[in-house]
């Protein structure tokens, strides 16, 4: 592992909040994701179910967490399944976990082998009412066609236990993993601590004609060599009028004097993420246009952020920002304000340049799970996004800080990342 152990109370500790809001004698088995594959027997690696880290914190695949508080037997109340490393693994990919090592880790006392999984579950199902089972929720993701080692799950116990009754697990942890730890919150600041070396190091990489993805390489570099397991998601190193394409990704083109880079990227750390934008003049000096645009955003930032605070209703925030925002634009002479007092509330023309959302929550996902219906609550990390998009000009400005919501504001995890346009100048010198 790239980190360093996550002392296992935190897990504990989630294991017992999980389990106070199950429903009586209900069992929850929880999947690890599939390794995915790309073609004959290459893989893109590994990355584990959220869910399932988040309650045993094993980051391994071919592990099924059960869960059983209601048991009878006391050896039945929490059981970890893990793969068993044969002599061709041990040759070809090196040990897997063991035994003592999973119940380290996870703060488990019972582990098993998976292929005794069936077996070690007909007892308890027997006893149990009901089965929590995981599944990849999302509200936005309308198809999903991918099978997971959860789909496969759901149609095993379903056939096998079909009188039973079922409930989804993911309606507990989107209600519980919103709210952090303390030590979550250490892991999301060291991996925001990593994203501004990375960052200080682009900057004074940055010059005309360099080519995106060779920012990206340094961006790389300096997360990976400060301990970042990967990037949170592929970084968007768009250019000029790049920037006005909000996930743009091809990071192909060459990076011209006189125009702004936007860089949005983020650190996975102990699978933790951060979530941060920022924008830099290619050649070092911002043009007076990409000034005041800039300046327009950072207000909106500085000012729309306070909203991110225990008991403001998400859509009273965004709101508010989209206040900021139009009111800005009118400022750039980017909208009329007599059009904008007589425009259709349902059709804002600031949708032109401001199109997206600004503040997501963030932790073990860079779109955390968590309902927006629910008020902002001390213990949540969100984002704030504003940006300003003028394709005509060939500028797009985001900037994007990680915030943690405390009982008096908030705390900005991403403070050391250079913000200030001064300071991004020196640091371009
Ligand atoms: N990078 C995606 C986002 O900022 O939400
Ligand atoms: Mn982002
Ligand atoms: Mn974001």
């Amino acid at each position: 592992m790239r980190y360093p152990p996550i002392p296992n109370p935190l897990f504990i500790r989630n294991r017992t909040n999980f389990a106070a809001q199950m429903k009586p004698n209900s069992i929850a088995i929880l999947a690890s994701n599939d390794v995915k594959h790309t073609n004959t027997d290459d893989v893109m690696g590994f990355v584990q179910n959220n869910d399932l880290f988040y309650l045993c914190g094993i980051d391994q695949e071919e592990t099924l967490l059960v869960l059983y508080p209601d048991a009878y037997k006391k050896e039945n109340r929490e059981i970890l399944f893990i793969k068993e490393t044969s002599e061709l693994i041990k040759i070809w990919d090196g040990e897997k976990l063991t035994k003592e090592e999973a119940s380290e880790i996870s703060g488990i006392k019972r582990v098993e082998w998976i292929q005794d999984f069936e077996m070690v579950l007909q007892y308890m199902a027997f006893e149990a009412d009901a089965f929590y089972l995981g599944h990849n929720e999302h509200m936005k993701r309308v198809t999903h066609n991918q099978e997971t080692q959860q789909d496969r799950m759901i149609a095993w116990c379903k056939k096998k236990y079909p009188l039973h009754d079922y409930y989804r697990a993911a309606k507990i942890t989107r209600h519980l993993r919103p709210i952090k730890s303390a030590e979550e919150v250490q892991l999301m600041q060291k991996a925001s601590d990593i994203s501004s070396e990375g960052f200080k190091k682009v900057l004074q990489t940055c010059r005309p004609n360099i080519k995106e993805y060779e920012l990206e390489a340094e961006l790389m570099y300096h997360l990976q060599k400060e301990g970042a397991i990967r990037h949170a998601f592929k970084p968007i190193i768009a250019s000029g009028k790049n920037a006005c394409v909000l996930h743009y990704q091809t990071n192909n083109e060459v990076c011209k004097d006189g125009d702004m880079v936007l860089m949005d990227f983020g650190v996975c750390y102990a699978n933790y993420n951060s979530d941060t934008t920022r924008c830099f003049p290619v050649n070092g000096k911002f043009s007076e246009r990409q000034k005041e645009v800039y300046r327009s955003v950072l207000h909106c930032l500085k000012e729309g952020s306070k909203l991110l605070k225990a008991g403001v209703a998400h859509a009273d925030y965004e709101k508010n920002m989209a206040n900021l925002i139009e009111a800005e634009l009118i400022k750039l002479g980017l909208l009329d304000a007599q059009k904008v007092a007589e425009q259709d509330p349902e059709k804002p023309l600031y949708k032109k340049y401001f199109m997206h959302g600004t503040a997501h929550h963030i932790g073990l996902d860079v779109h955390d799970v968590g309902l927006y219906s629910r008020t902002l609550e001390a213990g949540m990390v969100l984002t704030c996004e504003p940006g300003i998009y003028i394709a005509e000009e060939r500028i797009g400005c985001r900037l994007e800080n990680d915030y943690l919501i405390t009982e008096n504001g908030n705390v900005n995890l991403t403070e050391a990342l250079p913000i200030e346009m001064e300071d991004i100048e020196r640091l371009m010198a």
